[in-house]
C-alpha cells in the first residue's frame, strides 16, 4: 500500500509507516504543492497524510475517491469538507489532545509578550534604541487577578486557563455552546454570553474551531464591546478575526493589544501593519511546534493511516 505525505513529518511518524511495510513518498519542496498536481499524484496512492494547509474540498475528495484515508497532522479540520468525505466513504483522522499544552503555552506567551510589548522592545534594542532607563516609557499591563475570557473552552482553552489561574490567579469566564463542567470545577470558570465575555474580559483568548459560525466572529462590532485596556489573543484560526477590524481597533485604542499565532492569510506579509505595533506580538502559526508535540502528532497521524489501511477504527477520527 502507498502513502503520500504532503510535507515532511518527524521521523517517529515516518518510522511507524515504514515499519508497517508501507511505501511512502514525501513532498519536500519549499513551497506548497499545487492542488491539481497533488490530486494527480494521489491517483497512485492509497492514503494521504496531510501536514500543512492543504485544501481538502469536495473537488479534491471527488477526484481522489479511491483514498482510504485523509490523515491530518493537526487537530483543526476546517480545511476538510467532512460532509463530502463522509458521503464518499473516505475516513478523516486528526491529532487532538497531544498539542493542547504546547498551544496553550503559545497563547500564554503571546499574552505576556503583548502585555509587556516584548517583541517590540526586542526590535528596539536591535535598532539601537536602548538609550537609558526611562521610568515613564515602555509601560505594559499586569495580569494578576484580571479576567481571562475564553472563547471555545475545550482541551486547549482548559490548558490556557490552567496556566493563567496558576500564574496570575486570573478569574476565568468562557463562552461555549455547552457547559465545560471540568473547567467550572477546576477553575471556578463561569459560562457567560459572548457579549458578557467581551465586556468583562481583560484578556480574550480564542480557542474555537473555524466554522461558518465563528468565521469573522471578532469584527468591528465585537472589538467595540471589549475594554480599551484589553488584549486579544488568537491561537486558533486566523479566520475567526477580521484583520482590518483588528487593526482599526488597535489603532483607535478600542482595545489595548493583541497576540496572534494565526493570521488570515497565512503566511502574513512582512509589511503587515500589525508587525509594527508595539502592543502586538505575532508568531508564524507555531502553537504546536515543540519536538515532543510534533513527534506525538506525527505518531497519531501515522497510526491513523495504518489503522485505516488495515480497515480498523482510527485512533482519532473526524470521519470514520
Ligand atoms: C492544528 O493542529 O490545528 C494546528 O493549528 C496546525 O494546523
Amino acid at each position: 500500500m502507498k502513502v503520500y505525505i504532503t510535507r515532511n513529518i518527524p521521523e517517529a511518524g515516518l518510522k511507524l509507516l515504514k515499519d508497517a511495510g508501507l511505501d511512502i513518498a514525501v513532498w519536500t519542496e519549499n513551497y506548497h504543492q499545487p492542488e491539481e498536481e497533488l490530486i494527480k499524484v494521489l491517483q497512485q496512492y492509497d492514503a494521504v497524510l496531510v501536514s500543512g494547509p492543504v485544501k481538502v474540498d469536495r473537488h479534491f475528495l471527488e477526484s481522489c475517491r479511491h483514498l482510504k484515508i485523509v490523515s491530518l497532522m493537526s487537530v483543526g479540520y476546517d480545511n476538510v469538507d467532512t460532509e463530502a468525505a463522509r458521503a464518499l466513504g473516505i475516513a478523516v483522522g486528526n491529532t487532538p489532545g497531544v498539542l493542547s499544552g504546547a498551544t496553550a503555552d503559545a497563547a500564554f506567551l503571546l499574552m505576556l509578550a503583548a502585555s509587556r510589548k516584548a517583541f517590540h522592545m526586542h526590535k528596539e534594542i536591535i535598532r539601537g534604541n536602548w538609550n537609558f532607563w526611562d521610568p515613564t516609557a515602555n509601560l505594559g499591563l499586569e495580569l494578576g487577578g484580571r479576567t481571562l475570557g475564553i472563547v471555545g473552552l475545550g482541551k486547549i482553552g482548559f490548558e490556557m486557563a490552567k496556566r493563567c489561574v496558576g500564574a496570575y490567579d486570573m478569574k476565568v469566564i468562557y463562552h461555549n455552546r455547552g457547559k465545560n463542567e471540568e473547567a467550572e470545577k477546576a477553575f471556578g470558570a463561569v459560562r457567560v454570553s459572548f457579549d458578557e465575555l467581551l465586556e468583562q474580559s481583560d484578556v480574550v483568548s480564542v480557542h474555537t474551531a473555524l466554522t461558518p459560525e465563528t468565521k469573522g466572529l471578532f469584527n468591528k462590532n465585537a472589538f467595540s464591546k471589549m475594554k480599551p485596556s484589553s488584549i486579544f489573543i488568537n491561537t486558533a484560526r486566523g479566520g475567526v478575526h477580521n484583520e482590518a477590524d483588528l487593526i482599526a481597533a488597535l489603532e483607535s485604542g478600542t482595545i489595548w493589544g493583541a497576540g496572534l499565532d494565526v493570521t488570515n492569510p497565512e503566511p502574513m506579509a512582512a509589511d503587515n501593519p500589525l508587525l509594527n505595533m508595539p502592543n502586538v506580538a505575532v508568531l508564524p502559526h507555531i502553537g504546536s511546534a515543540t519536538v515532543d508535540t510534533r513527534n506525538a502528532m506525527a505518531v497519531i497521524a501515522a497510526k491513523n493511516v495504518i489503522l485505516a489501511l488495515g480497515k480498523r477504527p482510527l485512533e482519532h477520527a473526524v470521519v470514520e
